[in-house]
């Protein structure tokens, strides 16, 4: 049996990736391993961090290193935030209280997605300070006033906007494996599901196997376990900047945009008052053929440093990676995967080793670029090939 296998040393997020994919059922790990449709995206993302060197520099002081610094006005251990991510609750049983449970105590911040399988409330009740909450819009206005309300009400201290999500880019994996929150009982569900015993006890020990935001508050979806079925039937397809403002307005609170790609955009995020725009591409899930996050970065930062505050996701998967994004101009990071498949791999001690792994990563590396304060990291820290920033007009 598979889990008969001795536990491994965990040295980096890849191994916590392997025993993700041995513990989880394997249509939760495909839906967080996957990209939309040839993947060009999710790849480039990881493959053009690679792409850029650090700049060695030696006989520094590294005594009194600091990676602390501050997102949207939130003192944070490192400029980490953990992303909104579907489905958390299915990698393992109360998968979200446990995430959020893990970044309270490690200091970063929580984000809590619409399409989570423990609610506002639950995760509220299991936290001791406020976590943010990320919104996807669908086209029922009551359902949007409640949930804004419901985040104000559970203490939330930033509302996190999808702005790349109208409509899903197709995820072929999750197609093929017919993913749903719970699983079906389809025969190759039943095989699956047999050899992960771990998993399989642990749903068995809550009730919160459903999307708690939103089975119960919506009607008239066709399936309401799959993510199909509400991101056609229920997402708002008329998404606009007009209806972006008009929920900062009714949120009334710091408000990150998240999925920025392209520098008018940025600009026009920036002139609306979001307090951070997130650039993404949604991990390479939505549209197949984007550029890397990373890749865009610098475009953004040139367009924008400065009038809001710029943080960026996709394909980070070391502190070297973080380290890389802030010196491009990033005052913060959100990472999805990185930490699920600490989630997936151990529960609230995985997201905890993910964090720390990460955090170890960057401390030491940046000392070893001669910069023991992190606010110090720029430019002059990274090596970029000749046409890492134009190579694609
Ligand atoms: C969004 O929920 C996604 O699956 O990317």
């Amino acid at each position: 049996m598979a889990e008969a296998k001795p536990m491994p040393v965990i040295t980096c997020i890849d191994d916590l990736k392997s025993l993700h994919k041995r513990r989880a059922p394997k249509m939760f790990f495909d839906y967080c391993e996957s990209g939309s449709w040839s993947e060009q995206t999710f790849r480039d993302n990881v493959s053009d961090f690679s792409l850029i060197r650090l700049r060695q520099r030696i006989a520094v002081d590294m005594t009194g290193r600091s990676t602390a610094g501050e997102m949207i006005g939130h003192r944070v251990t490192m400029p980490v935030a953990l992303a909104p991510v579907g489905f958390t609750g299915m990698q393992c049983a109360d998968g979200e209280i446990k995430a959020a449970r893990a970044a309270e105590k490690f200091g970063v911040p929580y984000t809590l997605s619409t399409m989570s399988i423990c609610s506002i409330e639950d995760v509220a009740e299991h936290v001791t300070k406020p976590f943010w909450f990320q919104i996807y819009t669908l086209n029922d206005d009551d359902f949007n006033r409640n949930i804004i309300n419901r985040a104000r009400a559970a203490g939330c201290s930033a509302l996190v906007i999808t702005v790349d999500l109208q409509m899903l880019g197709q995820r072929h994996k999750d197609l093929k494996n017919g993913l749903s929150a719970p699983p079906k009982p389809t025969m190759a569900n039943i095989i699956n599901l047999g050899t992960k015993w771990r998993w399989g006890l642990g749903m068995l020990g809550t009730k919160r196997r459903f999307f708690g935001n939103i089975v119960g508050h919506v009607e008239g979806v066709t399936d309401p376990s799959s993510l199909t079925a509400w991101t056609a039937e229920k997402f708002d397809h008329a998404l606009n900047w007009q209806k972006i403002e008009r929920l900062m307005e009714m949120w009334g609170g710091r408000v990150v945009l998240k999925g920025v790609l392209d520098p008018a955009d940025a600009a026009q995020a920036a002139s609306i008052g979001a307090d951070a725009i997130v650039v993404s591409n949604h991990g390479g899930r939505q549209l197949d053929g984007a550029l890397s996050s990373i890749r865009m970065l610098p475009r953004i930062v040139d367009e924008v440093g400065g009038k809001t505050e710029i943080w960026m996701d996709g394909g980070i998967r070391s502190g070297q990676d973080v380290l890389k994004a802030i010196a491009l101009g990033a005052k913060g990071v959100m990472i999805g995967r990185s930490y699920v498949y600490g989630l997936g791999a151990m529960g609230e001690a995985g997201v905890t080793k993910a964090l720390e792994l990460l955090h170890k990563e960057l401390e030491t590396s940046m000392a070893l670029c001669g910069d023991i304060d992190i606010a110090s990291l720029g430019r002059q820290t990274v090596l970029l090939p000749r046409d890492f920033l134009d190579a694609y007009v």
